[in-house]
């Protein structure tokens, strides 16, 4: 049954500018298998500002190509289908959820650079793990958050209070969002996320990207991968010492899930992998830079 406060914060999911209508047809579209790349092309080209988000993409230091990406229809040949529905999907969903200019909010820089590290480290991480398709990885894990950005809209003044809070009492912010608000970013991510009638896939990893355990099988595996990504970029984010004590990154569902189902991820040098994060920041910084342009 839905309550009143998921009714009310619904409300205002209803209230924020609707994704592009290129992006619904473009999932529409790709829910037929055989789509052409002309095809798609096609759709994205109708939307001037959607094409201009690709070519940037396309030829930012995050794809490395190396020849310039003129027309959508070479950046759809060049990268794939997958690929580009992911920006696409990025692009639209920040277009959606930029504030309009009278209205007060919490730090959105912050907030997506904490989500673009999240999608690189998560897709590093599925790479080294060789599970699951890395670029797809990337883009769940670029909107695993995005219930926060509606939970500010929702109620700014007490949000401010929550991040505040978190930050004094050091407890989880999804904790102090369920004490102040009665409802954590995670499920309110879900719940726009559904709305915006995005693959299950982009439901399921904002909704149980803190409970892991919870989250059905079909999707666990991405949702670990994020959930754990989301730790690693945290702690470098808040920088760590070269020798500090894994433990904190291993004693959770994600890692254990992980454990579970690659054969390989012990052999991870945690450390070291945090350390060549340093060497993500340009491209952390670079897809902060296209997404908010
Ligand atoms: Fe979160
Ligand atoms: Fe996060």
């Amino acid at each position: 049954m839905i309550d009143d406060l998921q009714k009310k914060i619904e409300e205002v999911i209803d209230f924020l500018p609707p994704i592009p209508a290129v992006m619904t047809e473009l999932l529409h579209a790709l829910s037929n298998k055989d789509i052409e790349l002309r095809t798609l092309a096609g759709i994205i080209s109708k939307d001037p500002l959607m094409s201009m988000n690709v070519l940037k993409v396309s030829n930012s230091a995050f794809y490395r190509l190396p020849n310039k990406v003129t027309t959508v229809d070479h950046a759809v040949k060049l990268l794939g289908i997958k690929e580009i529905t992911g920006i696409c999907i990025a692009c639209g969903a920040y277009q959606s959820l930029k504030p309009s200019q009278n209205v007060e909010t919490f730090d959105c820089d912050d907030f997506w650079r904490h989500s673009v590290a999240t999608g690189v480290v998560s897709r590093r991480l599925s790479q080294e793990l060789e599970i699951l398709d890395h670029n797809v990885i990337y883009f769940l894990g670029l909107l695993h958050d995005v219930g926060k950005v509606v939970l500010d809209r929702f109620a700014h003044d007490i949000y401010k209070v929550v991040i505040k809070t978190t930050r004094e009492e050091n407890v989880t912010l999804r904790e102090v969002e369920q004490r102040l608000i009665g409802e954590s970013h995670d499920m309110v991510g879900g719940w726009l996320m559904e709305k915006w009638k995005l693959p299950w896939t982009f439901v399921d990893v904002a909704k149980y990207h803190h409970t892991v355990k919870e989250a059905p099988e079909d999707n666990k595996a991405a949702t670990a991968i994020i959930s754990f990504a989301d730790r690693l970029a945290w702690l470098h984010y808040l920088g760590v010492e070269s020798n500090f004590d894994v433990t904190i990154l291993t004693d959770n569902d994600a890692y254990l899930y992980l454990e579970k189902i690659t054969a390989n991820i012990d052999e991870i040098d945690l450390g070291k992998f945090m350390q060549e994060l340093d060497s993500a920041n340009e491209e952390i910084d670079e897809m902060t830079k296209i997404l908010q342009l």
